[in-house]
């Protein structure tokens, strides 16, 4: 009997790069490649690539050397086309037509989308369209729903975490209060992680508004208590109490008025409250730069094979995850348009305030 070709697959890495997407893609196309015999096309620059039809095929050549590299190889947008629904100029369909198109042309069995929430929503609204779809989670936020971790959150963990170790050396010498800005909008794991991770005093993330008069009174007990300098981490997305209150829409508005960050604020605050000296540092993109962490290596080489092994056996329309130090397929709807945020009554938030740490509540 003449043995079936292998499959044709389109991959494309979405949304902002994290450390390990290449660790991933590499992963994913040799599986592909050496193991099933399969066919790779790279989509450059997330869905823009998939609905503008600009791809190259993955060879094995490419995959080489990469394992160790930050961003990605294919380029990443935050293209959304499901939101972008307008119609293209030259063609006069809509992005989603487009890529059902390009889809249809390059004669694709499945296509593997690399990335966080909105990429893999993207990823679910596509399946429901008829295309098959699988999805690996990476995010520095590790905010996807139905896996323990994202690519790109340990490195990133490491990086905010040595950055707060670096200002410990400053705070101490001159008596100061640091505040370290560190990313997340809506999920606070990095704050939370480096934050304890890195001995701050007070760790402010989104899942818990602030008081920042519960904030000033631990910061001068500590004065009291003889220590001279105090660590502040904050999450991007964190708020205050009265900022909890508003509606999304008043609060989208006031966020827009905002001079500077959360960070600057919280510092201009506690300047206020306290008269302490107040220095800010807003850690920013170096947080998703460099070389992957081994264990970012690890992770994104385990989903990356996984995913291959799930297009070969057709387990479409779901998500890779890592439960319990396992790969397993769940479906992409369980993941599509949530977040997941830290809980309240997480053991390390618990231990974290078992040990002092005050959260500006
Ligand atoms: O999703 C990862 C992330 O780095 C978030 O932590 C951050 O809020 C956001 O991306 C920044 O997005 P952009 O790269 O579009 O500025």
């Amino acid at each position: 009997m003449e043995k079936r070709a292998g499959k044709r697959v389109g991959v494309l890495t979405s949304g902002g790069d994290a450390p390990g997407l290449n660790a991933a893609i590499r992963a994913f196309a040799r599986t592909a490649l050496d193991e099933y015999g399969m066919t790779v096309f790279g989509f450059e620059q997330g869905y823009k690539g998939l609905v503008e039809n600009n791809y190259r095929e993955l060879k094995r050549r490419e995959l080489s050397g990469i394992l160790t590299q930050g961003g990605t190889i294919l380029g990443a947008s935050r293209e959304k086309p499901f939101k972008n629904s307008g119609l293209k100029k030259k063609s006069k369909q809509t992005a989603v037509e487009k890529i059902k198109e390009n889809y249809r042309d390059l004669n694709l069995d499945c296509l593997v989308v690399l990335g966080g929430n909105g990429t893999n929503t993207t990823g679910y609204l596509l399946a429901n369209e008829g295309i098959p779809v699988i999805g690996i989670p990476k995010t520095i936020d590790n905010d996807i729903e139905g896996t323990d971790e994202t690519i790109g959150f340990d490195t990133a963990l490491d990086i905010a975490t040595e950055a707060i170790d670096r200002l410990h050396s400053t705070a101490a010498s001159h008596n100061r209060v640091m505040v370290i800005e560190v990313m997340g909008h809506k999920a606070g794991w990095l704050t939370l992680y480096s934050g304890i991770a890195g001995g701050g005093d007070v760790i402010l993330i989104p899942e818990i508004p602030y008081n920042i008069d519960a904030i000033a009174q631990h910061l001068k007990e500590r004065t009291n208590d003889g220590k001279n300098f105090s660590i502040v981490v904050v999450a991007e997305g964190a708020i205050s109490e009265s900022e909890a209150r508003l509606s999304k829409h008043e609060f989208k508005k006031r966020r827009k008025e905002m001079i500077g960050s959360i960070g600057y604020r919280v510092a201009h605050e506690i300047e206020k409250k306290t008269a302490l000296d107040v220095r800010v540092t807003v850690l920013g993109y170096v947080q998703r730069g460099g070389i992957p962490s081994a264990r970012d290596r690890l992770l994104a080489t385990e989903l990356g094979a996984a995913a291959a092994k799930m297009v070969e056996y057709e387990q479409y329309g779901q998500l890779v995850a890592m439960v319990n130090n396992k790969t397993v397929g769940i479906p992409l709807a369980a993941a599509a348009d949530k977040t997941k945020k830290v809980p309240l009554t997480h053991t390390v938030l618990q231990t974290a305030r078992s040990i002092g740490t005050c959260f500006g509540d």
